[in-house]
């Protein structure tokens, strides 16, 4: 039926009726927050170019997690700023060390809270790569021993579900083999599957410390330019065992995250990374943009691309207007 018949305008006369047809609804079950754990007491250290993202020791990270549950964020992405770093990470995986230590006491502390914790080295290396260096480069199969190991020690902290953001090949499997080994059949895997080498991840490696000293992720993360082995990469991933799988940066990779969901029949994880983030905070700063809307519009299209879900510093702001 054509126009004058049908006239598309009829259903977005009215807002109650406009929300009604609506196709995508963004909701605060579908956001992650990440947060950074840094040793100490009473530590708050502002990220600079992250507005209102903070360097948190773990009595300050258990009172942000109080309130992110207030808010109906329900879900915490966790990453370690270690006093010191080995060149191997190994460090990660002391039951001491600075996420399973912030795992146990937001555990202890806070009711109705799911945390996942991100498994990869950078944060814990000298060097800043996300595994052991054997000829300027990183090794595969050394670094998914490590992996294993932290993943391990995350689990007996607690950890609800484990995210590794390294890249190896093969760790999905070997991590899997790990928890089962030890009795954690069923702590699930969130698998970073199709991460890119980003310029998206700047800020991030600022709050995290993590920036690689020499080179960078090219030999291990993904190359913006390719789709097709992004599905590779998932496939793979769900063979060794992946319970969700992750499209990392998400706005440049819209497309990928839709071929994702297309292609695969597993929930599909999407990562609204520090760039994304800070060039929303840095236009709407300078009021070139409606900060609330733009927020939105972009959590929405990510949603509409088929992600189940959104790991995003815009949680905890976004949550009031949901
Ligand atoms: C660790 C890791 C990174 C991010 C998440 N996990 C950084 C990197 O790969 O350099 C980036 C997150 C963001 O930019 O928000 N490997």
């Amino acid at each position: 039926m054509t126009f004058p018949i049908t006239r598309l305008r009829r259903l977005r006369k009215n807002p109650i009726l406009r929300r009604m047809v609506s196709e995508t609804n963004v909701t605060t079950n579908d956001l992650v927050m990440p947060l950074f754990a840094f040793e100490g007491k009473n530590i708050k250290n502002p990220i600079n170019s992250m507005p209102g993202n903070y360097q948190m020791s773990v009595d300050l990270i258990v009172e942000e997690c109080k309130k992110l549950v207030d808010k109906g964020i329900n879900s915490v992405l966790l990453f370690g700023i270690p006093d010191h770093k080995d060149e191997h990470g190994l460090s990660a995986a002391d039951e001491n060390a600075i996420i399973p230590q912030t795992i146990r006491a937001i555990k202890k502390e806070v009711n109705n809270i799911f945390i996942i914790a991100d498994i990869c080295n950078c944060e814990y290396t000298t060097h800043g790569h996300c595994g052991t260096i054997v000829n300027n480069d990183v090794d595969n199969d050394l670094t998914l021993e490590t992996l294993a190991k932290q993943s391990l020690a995350f689990a007996y902290a607690g950890v609800d579900m484990v995210a590794p953001s390294d890249m190896m090949d093969g760790r999905v499997g070997r991590i899997r083999m790990e928890l089962d080994n030890n009795g954690f059949e069923y702590l699930p895997i969130m698998a970073y599957s199709a991460k890119y080498a980003s310029g998206f991840y700047g800020p991030f490696r600022d709050a995290a410390q993590s920036a690689p000293q020499f080179g960078d992720r090219r030999s291990y993360q993904m190359n913006p330019a390719n789709s097709d082995e992004a599905m590779r990469e998932i496939e793979l991933d769900i063979e060794e065992g992946a319970d969700i799988i992750m499209v990392k940066p998400a706005l440049s990779y819209l497309d990928v995250i839709r071929r994702a969901k297309d292609t695969f029949n597993i929930p599909v994880a999407a990562y609204n990374v520090s760039g994304e983030f800070a060039m929303v905070k840095a236009a709407a700063e300078k009021g070139w943009i409606d900060e609330e809307r733009v927020i939105m519009e972009i959590l929405t299209s990510i949603k509409r691309a088929g992600s189940d879900i959104i790991i995003t510093y815009h949680a905890k702001d976004i949550a009031k207007y949901l």
